[in-house]
């Protein structure tokens, strides 16, 4: 007989295929967000989970599956679910790291170059007709190229975001825990400095680390306060790496020039304080929003889903102490 598992919203069809073959699939053809009392109920008979983001799996849903044996997120980040819970239940955890990596760097970079250069405002300005004369004082933004970029979390997508950095002149600091290579700093053209550091000498700061319990509200009012008020934020990371409503503040008094944000504390709620600036760019989460890479994450989370259902060690583990115990 097939294992169960639940599909929690509509797939690619390359990946509803390739669960197909090996599982029977229980999928919501509306495509529609199961509430945390569904998801309980949805996986009481089920052997594995494929969730997206928006799918909170905690401790109770895990406890709700008796017979879990995996959960295959559909994104990279894993904050979504409690990995210390499944780990204790021997539950394996999956994501779909590098897939997504060149396109969310894509994003972050459309995202600093729209907020400096000031493009979505320019373009509610020609829609609304307010376009009457060329000026020389006209919408005027802040140089890209030549400026000093700050990566916070120079994984798989700040390494890429600092490579496209050097096609725009420019000088590439970053902050992890861990510094890099040297090789991979010489390659890059990047240098490590402490945080406080990167924050006061950036033009630019791109986040992209993971959200966890020593990241949440890494970027609060005194880091905001070390920016310049001539820098601009990027956030493509996760919303609750940054303090909402201290950005707001500083939106709002001008200790910072502008931000540009993919991700939010609350989704897909957005501070309606942030709606009302201009100097800030908002984007619905859509880093890895391309089609070809959508459809290679899905893909990705099916495959390693059938594997751990077979027996075998997903390509992509999160909590490997469930095979290091075993
Ligand atoms: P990754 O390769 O694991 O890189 C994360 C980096 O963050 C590492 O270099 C890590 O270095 C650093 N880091 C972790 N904790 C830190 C801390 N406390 N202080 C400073 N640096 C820290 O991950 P990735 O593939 O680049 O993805 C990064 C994140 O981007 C994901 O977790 C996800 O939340 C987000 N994301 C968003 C979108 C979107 O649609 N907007 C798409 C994809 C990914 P050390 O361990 O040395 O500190
Ligand atoms: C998207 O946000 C991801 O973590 O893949």
């Amino acid at each position: 007989m097939k294992p169960k598992v639940l599909i929690t919203r509509l797939l690619p069809e390359a990946a509803l295929a390739l669960v197909r073959q090996a599982c029977e699939v229980q999928l919501d053809p509306d495509d529609r967000a199961l509430s945390p009392a569904e998801l309980r109920q949805a996986v009481a008979d089920k052997e594995g989970i494929i969730c997206l983001i928006t799918d909170r799996i905690d401790a109770s849903v895990l406890e709700a599956g008796p017979r879990l044996k995996v959960v295959a997120n559909v994104a990279v980040g894993y904050d979504n679910i409690d990995v210390a819970a499944a780990t204790r239940r021997g539950i394996v955890v999956t994501n779909t790291p590098g897939v997504l990596t060149e396109t969310t760097a894509d994003l972050a970079w459309g995202l600093l170059l729209s907020v400096a250069r000031r493009i979505p405002e320019g373009d509610r300005f020609v829609r609304a007709g307010q376009w009457t004369e060329w000026k020389l004082m006209l919408m005027l933004g802040h140089d890209v190229y030549g400026q000093t970029l700050g990566i916070v979390g120079l994984g798989r997508i700040g390494q890429a975001v600092a490579r496209r950095a050097r096609g725009f002149g420019m000088t590439v600091l970053y902050h992890n825990r861990r510094r890099v290579s040297p090789a991979l700093e010489a390659e890059l053209g990047a240098t490590w400095v402490e945080l406080p550091t990167l924050l006061q000498r950036s033009d630019f700061v791109s986040l992209h680390v993971p959200l966890t319990a020593e990241t949440t509200h890494l970027i609060g009012e005194a880091e905001l306060r070390l920016m310049r008020p001539t820098a601009y934020l990027i956030n493509t990371a996760r919303g609750a790496v940054v303090d909402e409503a201290a950005l707001i503040r500083a939106l709002q008094e001008g200790w910072i020039a502008g931000a540009a944000l993919d991700v939010f504390a609350h989704e897909p709620e957005v501070p309606e304080a942030l709606t009302q600036l201009d100097n800030v760019v908002l984007t619905p989460h859509i880093g890895s929003a391309s089609v070809a890479t959508r459809t290679r994450m899905a893909v990705m989370a099916a495959q390693n889903l059938v594997a751990a259902l077979r027996g075998e060690r997903p390509p992509h583990v999160v909590n490997p102490e469930v095979y290091d115990r075993a």
